[in-house]
Parts: C-alpha cells; structure tokens; sequence
C-alpha cells in the first residue's frame, strides 16, 4: 500500500476528536465568537462615544478660544501700544492653559504663529488644512511621531485668520486599550469556560451510552440475558432503552430459535443414524460374504457413518450449551490428577494416538483445586491430543501449571498441549475455534476427516467452566493450545483426596 493510500484512510480531523471532543470544540467555538461579537460592538460603540464627546468638547473650546484671540487682534489694531507678535503669543498663551494639554497655532497676515516649537504647523495633518479651505472649522484625529491627537481647525473669517488647536489624546487612547484588555481577558475566561461547560455537558449525556456500550460488549460477550436498565424519568433516554432492549429480545429469541432448530435436528438424526450404524455392524459380522468391491462399499459406509455420528453428536452438545440446557455437574478435583487421568481416558478412545505424552505438573499446583465436569474435561483433552496427532505428529508434552488469580478467584491453572508439528498460522489462530472451520493443516495428507468442530466444542466446554483457551507457537516450534480454569485454595482437610461433586453453574 503506498503512503498516500494508507493517508487518505485516515478520517478528518473533526471525526478523530470524538463525539465528547467535538461538544467540547463546538461550546468552546460558539463562547468565543459570541465573546468576539460582544466585545466588538462594546469597543466600537464606547470608543465611538468617548471620541464623539472629546471631539465636540475640543471644537467647543478651539472656537472659544478662536474668539479670544480675534478679540486681541482686533483690539491691537485699536490701540497698538504692545507689538503685534506679543498680543499673540499671549493670547495663544492664555488659550493654551484652558486644557495644559493643547498646542495652539495661528495663521495671520500669512505668518504661522506657535507657541511650542514642536508643535508649529508641520504638526498639522495636511488634510485638515485642506479641508478648512472650503468649510468654517474642521476637526481630525491622528497620530503625531506616535502620539494619538485631535486637531481642530477654525477659520477667523474677520481678520482672515486661521486657528489650530491640537489637543493630546493619550489618556482616551490609553482608557480605550484598558478597554481593549478587559474584553480580551473576558473573551478567553468565556471560551474557556465554553470549553469546560461544553466537556462537562458532553460527559453527562453521554453518560447514558457509555452504559449502553457496556451491556452490548456484555452481549456481545454471550451473556444474551442482560438489558438496559429502564429511565424512565428521561423520554429520550427511554426511547432508546426501549428500542436496543426489544432489539436485544429478538435478537436472543432469534439465536435461542435456531439453536433449538440445530438441537432438534441433530436430536432427529441421531435415532435412524444408531439404527444405521447397528444394521452396518450386523453386515460387518457378514463381510466374509461379500465381494471385495462389496466389502470397500462397506469399509467407507462404515467410516462415513462413524464420522456422521460423531458429527451430530458433537453438533447437539454445542446446541445443548447454546439453548442453556447443557447438564454441568461439577467436581472438585486436583488438577495433575485430573489431567493424567484425562489423558489414559483418551488414549482409550484414540488407539492411534499413540504413546501417552510426558505430564508436568507444576509444585505450586498442590494447594490448587478445581471445579470441573470430569466427562466434558476428559473431551476436551481427547479433542486436544487427536488434534495433536492429526496436525502435529502427535503430543509432545502436557503442562499443568498455576496462572495469574482471575476474576474473584484464587488462582488459575493453565493446560498446555503441546506438539512437534509446523503449528497454527497467526491467521488462523483466532478462527480455528469456529463452528466448522478447518484450517490448512486439515487438508495435508493423513490429516483425516475432520468436520471442524472439535475445537468448538472445546471452546465452548471450557466458557461453562468459566475459562478461555486460545493457541499459540511451542518453545520447540509446533503448536500449543492451553487451556485457562479459575482455581481455588484447597480446604486443609482437602488436601489429600479430590472432594465430591459440589454443584453447578
Ligand atoms: N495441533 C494442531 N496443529 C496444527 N493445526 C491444528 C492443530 N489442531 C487444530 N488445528 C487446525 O485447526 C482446525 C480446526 O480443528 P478442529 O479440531 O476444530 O477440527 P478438525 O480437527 O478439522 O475436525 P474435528 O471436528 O474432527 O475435530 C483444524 O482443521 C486444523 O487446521
Ligand atoms: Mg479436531
């Protein structure tokens, strides 16, 4: 698979967050453009407000101040007892110390007259000059070598004069940036807790289907009985109790059904097939009788019928378990004893398996007991050692050995069964315990005719016990199929021989 291939798989970003994710991103998104918008419009319309009134403040005082200044000149032309640059630089003077914070500058008698150097009329936007050419006064805000200010510009029309006067705005500005702060700062408290409210509301609905998530891996698991709990206080969450419990209640009708149905039928065909296989026995003992090709039909009506046999057999202990109807009836027993006994039972029933495989019993199993079904344990290990000899060349050795404590249980023993053969291919081991299911060592000469349902059956005679069993490579190559079983302590008084049956499950 090339790299751009595997990439393109991979879902968006979006989808990868999860459902809980992607509340918490949605909350976190939706408080901060609320808070962007909020605190836009705040800005906007205060800084807008105080601009409003600084500047109708400012022109109020520059016409005033205007006024002044035309007063003087016009009273110099009457009495010209000062020179002229003095009664202006004293009424520029007087106009300044209204606000300590304004620069004035007048044009008269085409001459610029300031009273700071720094603001003469180079301070004066270009603009506003040309602006005041064709109206009576005129106001503009800018910035001046990095300071924000207000110039406002009035024509004296009587003595064809022009007043400036520019006033500092530093302290708006710096009000508006506290402003700007304090929004800024409410934005980010607000997006986080948008956040923490959308992760918190998140969690608590979907609370609900972490419970249905549960009791499905519990169904899914083979425990058909368990349900959802009723809600009902909440008609969303009832609807959805209701709806995955009806689909829960077909769906175990469904399988309970076709259980009995496979149950039913294998029941159905076991009578005529012991008929069956009575009447071929009877023929065996004539044989003598028939011809050679006669006696070959025989031989393979024979086999067929055995394997036919065994298959519903096995097919109706399956279906047992799957309706529930499955008779367990457990034994406290010692584990090295129960599988060295288990192994002579089947080489009983498997004349050609050969030798019986070396046992080892770990030490540490003697305090350990265990609750089995001894007729369903003895078939498991039947199942395990024809396996063995079947695909593997035979069982090379069986381990008894003492397991992690499982769940509410002492302890656990684990079965090994091993053998020397090429092994169960990764692929195959998760399946080789399906219904009917043959891997690829079946069908290698002398494999025999298998139906692919001893492990099957194993599987399923080791979950009634409360265990698991699962394959894997031997130290030596080969495969090895062990077999886990929740243990207990021994009593003290126990110690010595495997008590009677207790129950069962
Ligand atoms: N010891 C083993 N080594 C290699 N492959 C094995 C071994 N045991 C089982 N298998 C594989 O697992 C498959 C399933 O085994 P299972 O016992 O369920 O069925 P089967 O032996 O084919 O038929 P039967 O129902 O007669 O037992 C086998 O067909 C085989 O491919
Ligand atoms: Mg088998």
């Amino acid at each position: 698979m090339c790299p751009e291939q595997h990439r393109s798989r991979r879902p968006p970003l979006w989808t990868r967050l999860g459902l809980r994710g992607r509340v918490t991103v949605t909350f976190a998104l939706g408080a901060l453009i609320l808070s962007v918008l909020m605190g836009a419009i705040s800005y906007f319309t205060t800084r807008h407000f105080l601009v409003g009134e600084r500047e109708s403040a400012s022109i109020k005082l520059a016409f005033g101040n205007a006024k002044t200044i035309r007063e003087d000149i016009q009273l110099h032309a009457q009495d010209k007892t000062r020179p002229l640059a003095t009664t202006i630089a004293r009424a520029l003077s007087i106009a300044d110390s209204g606000t300590k914070t304004s620069h004035s500058i007048l044009r008269y008698d085409g001459t610029w007259h300031v009273r700071e150097l720094q603001f003469n009329q180079n301070a004066l936007p270009a603009s506003l000059r040309g602006a005041l050419r064709s109206d009576g006064a005129a106001a503009q805000t800018y910035t001046y070598r990095g300071t924000p200010e207000l110039a406002v510009g009035v024509r004296i029309r009587p003595i064809h004069a022009v007043y400036f006067e520019i006033f500092d705005m530093v302290d708006l500005a710096h009000t508006l940036r506290v402003l700007l702060l304090a929004l800024v700062g409410a934005g980010v408290v607000t997006t986080v807790f948008g956040a923490a409210l959308g992760r918190w509301a998140s969690g608590r609905s979907l609370r609900p289907l972490t419970g249905v998530s549960r009791v499905a891996a519990t169904i899914a698991g083979g425990d058909l009985g368990t349900r959802l709990a009723a809600a009902p206080g909440d008609p969303d969450l009832a609807a959805l109790t209701r709806s995955f419990n009806r689909m829960v209640d077909q769906l175990q009708e469904r399988i309970e059904r076709e259980a009995r149905f496979t149950s039913d039928v294998s029941h159905e065909l076991r009578s005529p097939l012991t008929t069956l296989a009575a009447s071929l026995e009877v023929l065996e003992h004539q044989a003598g009788t028939l011809t050679p090709s006669g006696r070959r039909a025989l031989e393979l009506l024979t086999a067929d019928v055995r394997r036919f046999q065994r298959m519903v057999g096995d097919l109706l202990e399956i279906s047992r378990s799957d309706t529930g109807s499955a008779d367990v009836s457990l034994e406290e027993v010692d584990p090295g004893e129960l599988v060295r006994r288990s192994i002579l039972a089947a080489q009983r029933t498997l004349p050609a398996a050969g030798e019986p495989p070396a046992v080892w019993v770990d030490p540490a199993l003697e305090d350990i007991r265990l609750l089995v079904d001894k007729r369903r344990f003895e078939r498991v290990m039947t199942n395990l050692i024809e396996n063995a000899a079947h695909y593997g060349g035979g069982a090379t050795a069986v381990r008894v050995e003492r397991g992690p404590s499982m769940d509410g249980h002492d302890a656990s023993v684990r079965i090994s069964v091993e053998d020397a053969g090429p092994g169960v291919p990764e692929s195959e081991r998760g399946r080789v315990f399906e219904r009917f299911y043959r891997g690829h060592a079946a069908f290698q000469r002398g494999a025999g005719t298998g139906t692919g349902l001893g492990l099957a059956l194993v599987a399923e005679h080791v979950r009634l016990h409360g265990g698991r069993v699962w394959v894997d490579d031997a130290g030596a190559g080969g495969a090895r199929f062990t077999i886990e079983l929740p243990g207990h302590l021994a009593d003290d008084d126990d110690q010595d021989s495997p008590a009677p049956a207790r129950g069962s499950p």
